[in-house]
């Protein structure tokens, strides 16, 4: 069988916070690679570091120490207006709550972010997550599931090849939360790679691959034999 291509290859990944007595590993020594076309769950309790394992390969924040390979350099070695740059152009990201601009309309939000491309596409991808009516309208008009399907639009508008989720469905309540797994269901479909951090391992059946985090470090990394369809996913 063919090697799948390691897209994000990180090694021995370090994060503290505190010192003294209150020093916390939020990262303690994380070594992950992710594949080309992985639907990759990082699995954990509250505190376990998978936003800030998230954020670092969303280069949101910064390591202290180790390495994150991505298409062939070290992002935590690169300036600070190539990273900008690769924030803007190379992940998306989906986050818990939401994130969008309150004092723009759903449109601008999606066509205004760093990195969108394309305005047509911003009306294309209203129209997938099936709020073309409210482009008009401003995020507080909008409810949570609505106003994440608006966040996974602006990530989709960027064309980059991985998607970056922290508990896209934290916020939100069943329903709206099963729409939005399949649409990121969809997306892997049409060949995303997703990395997609959750607590809760109903979710974590939809994923090809699940690693678990406890107190900052990988305790398994295990293949899914029995995915598990949006539709069927019951938390
Ligand atoms: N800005 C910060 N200042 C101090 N400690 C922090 C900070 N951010 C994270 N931590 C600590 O680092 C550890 C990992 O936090 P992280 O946010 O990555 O956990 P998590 O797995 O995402 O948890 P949750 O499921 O609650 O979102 C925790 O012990 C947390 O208290
Ligand atoms: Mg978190």
């Amino acid at each position: 069988m063919e090697e799948a291509k390691v897209l994000i290859d990180t090694k021995d990944l370090v994060k503290t916070y505190g010192e003294g007595e209150a020093l916390t590993y939020a990262l303690n020594n994380v070594s992950i690679k992710v594949y080309e076309h992985d639907f990759l769950v990082i699995l954990g309790g509250s505190g376990s570091g998978k936003s800030t394992f998230l954020n670092m390969i969303g280069a949101i924040d910064k390591v202290e120490s180790g390495e994150i390979i991505v298409n062939g350099r070290d992002i935590t070695k690169v300036s600070d207006k190539e990273l900008t740059l690769y924030r803007r152009n190379e992940v998306g990201f989906v986050y818990q709550f939401f994130n969008l601009l309150n004092d723009i309309t759903v449109y601008q939000n999606i066509t205004l972010a760093p990195g969108s491309r394309n305005k047509e596409r911003a009306l294309k991808l209203l129209d997938r997550v099936g709020l073309l009516d409210k482009k008009d309208k401003f995020p507080r008009q909008l409810s949570g599931g609505q106003q994440q399907r608006v966040a996974i639009a602006r990530a989709l508008n960027k064309e980059t090849n991985i998607l970056l989720c922290d508990e896209p469905t934290g916020a939100l309540d069943d329903a709206s939360g099963k729409a939005v797994l399949k649409l990121i269901e969809e997306l892997h479909n049409e060949g995303k790679t997703i990395v997609f951090v959750t607590h809760t391992k109903e979710i974590a059946q939809m994923a090809n691959r699940i690693i678990t985090m406890k107190d900052g470090k990988v305790v398994s990394d295990v293949r899914n034999e029995h995915v598990v369809k949006a539709e069927e996913v019951e938390w």
